[in-house]
């Protein structure tokens, strides 16, 4: 503005500095953006289970955040060297990466693990800045997974900046730990899950040999010798009481033998189960059960196709031993099954009047081989992509419902 001064007039200037502010006002700026990105590392980063999503999305927001030019993870090997696992933005700088003081920089921050920050090239341009690589450990408690390595401006040096990097290499370490023991877990499961099926997938062969052979041996045997003596006492009938009465209990002996193999048969692997399907092999189980005193009802819709044979096995399985459970644990209860085909599935019920218990404690103690029954018939259905429901309260009776898919997650039928 313009004023008098000493009887003239004067140009008076005022100037202000106020590359100060402008200064104060990025650096807010920045620290408003490292905090969301903070923010945001922490949801992202905690919501994927993935190793290498959760590799990817760290770099992409140590970038962001950052402002870096290009930003590695490398991982050690048995010998403690370090690998490229993930990597952006390194086209530009990959000779800059292998250069003498980078790769000891990295062994630093291996022996040390602590953050190692160098001046790796000299500016392009006269006001340009100076390349600056700062290297963080990845630690998970006190072991080191891995190394985050960020390329970018001499602003990197910077306190703050280097606590924001801090704060996202944390972050990600405990994200990556946690995918590496959620997928280890997973494996583990698949694994159990696999040795289950071989052992199941065994005893079923072994029961099934051991069924035919009963049957085509001892069982055929035993009852062709009892049609042989029927026969031969016939042609040459005893002329004694006592004649008579050894050869009565020789025949009733052997008719017993026989009896008690097919018995045995019925248990292991009834040949109805192979021979007549699901339906027919339970209303054996059904009928044994009946002779045995108990009151059961048995209803069956599964109609006149065959289902997968893993699936009858399964269910039959199932059925057997919530049979006998009921036997062992309900002796007199009334009982009833149904087995339905519905349009997805099967669907097995076996429901008794007796004392109920609480399955929470079902599973619990017992000796060996003992209380098995319940979790085997949950591992068989589950095998086959079911699932299996004990509902029961004491003085309410028990119900076993398990269901078996007959089409597979992809539609197509087993
Ligand atoms: N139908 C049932 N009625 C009453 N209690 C039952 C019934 N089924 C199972 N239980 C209880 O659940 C427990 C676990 O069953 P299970 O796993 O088959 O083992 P186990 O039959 O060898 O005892 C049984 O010991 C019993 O107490
Ligand atoms: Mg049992």
């Amino acid at each position: 503005s313009v004023i008098s001064y000493g009887g003239g007039e004067a140009l008076c200037v005022i100037v202000h500095d106020i590359s100060e502010r402008k200064r104060s006002a990025e650096r807010l700026q920045r620290s408003l953006d490292a905090l969301l990105g903070l923010y945001e590392a922490g949801q992202i980063l905690s919501s994927s289970l993935q190793r290498e999503e959760i590799g990817s999305r760290l770099l992409e927001i140590a970038r962001h955040v950052s402002n870096l030019t290009a930003a590695v993870i490398s991982i050690p090997d048995q010998e403690e060297e370090l690998h490229i696992w993930r990597s952006t933005g390194l086209e530009r700088l990959w000779q800059v990466r292998f250069s003498p003081e980078a790769v000891a920089a990295r062994r630093q921050v291996l022996q040390t693990r602590k953050s190692q920050a160098i001046r790796l090239r000299p500016p392009e341009d006269a006001d340009g800045e100076h390349l600056v690589g700062l290297n963080l450990p990845l630690l998970v408690r006190d072991r080191l997974i891995g190394v985050l390595e960020a390329y970018g401006p001499e602003a990197l040096m910077e306190r703050q900046n280097e606590e924001t990097l801090i704060s996202l290499a944390n972050q990600g370490a405990s994200a990556l730990e946690n995918a590496r023991l959620y997928a280890d877990l997973a494996e583990r499961e698949n694994r159990l899950q696999d040795l289950i099926r071989k052992l199941i997938t065994a005893q079923e062969e072994e029961r099934r040999k051991v069924s035919y052979e009963v049957h085509d041996g001892l069982a055929q045997t035993a009852a062709g010798a009892h049609q042989l003596l029927q026969a031969f006492a016939r042609q040459h009938p005893p002329d004694s009481d006592k004649g008579r009465k050894d050869l009565a209990r020789v025949l009733e002996l052997v008719q017993q033998t026989v009896g008690e193999a097919r018995y045995v048969i019925a248990d292991l692997r009834p040949t109805a189960l192979d021979d007549l399907g699901l339906a027919a092999a339970v209303r054996l189980q059904v009928e044994k059960i009946r002779n045995l005193g108990s009151e059961v009802d048995y209803e069956e819709a599964l109609g006149d196709e065959r289902l997968p044979a893993e699936v009858e096995t399964a269910l039959f399985r199932v059925a057997q031993e919530a049979l006998t459970n009921v036997h062992k644990h309900a002796p007199s209860a009334r009982v009833k099954i149904t087995l339905q085909r519905l349009t997805n599935c099967v669907r097995l019920n076996v429901r008794d009047w007796g004392p109920g218990f609480d399955p929470e404690k079902a599973t619990d103690g017992g000796g060996p081989g003992e209380r098995l029954g319940l979790s085997s018939m949950r591992e068989r259905v589950a095998l086959l992509g079911g699932h299996l429901e004990v509902y029961s309260l004491p003085g309410e009776g028990t119900e076993v419902v398990a269901e078996i898919p007959t089409v597979q997650k992809d539609g197509k039928g087993r």
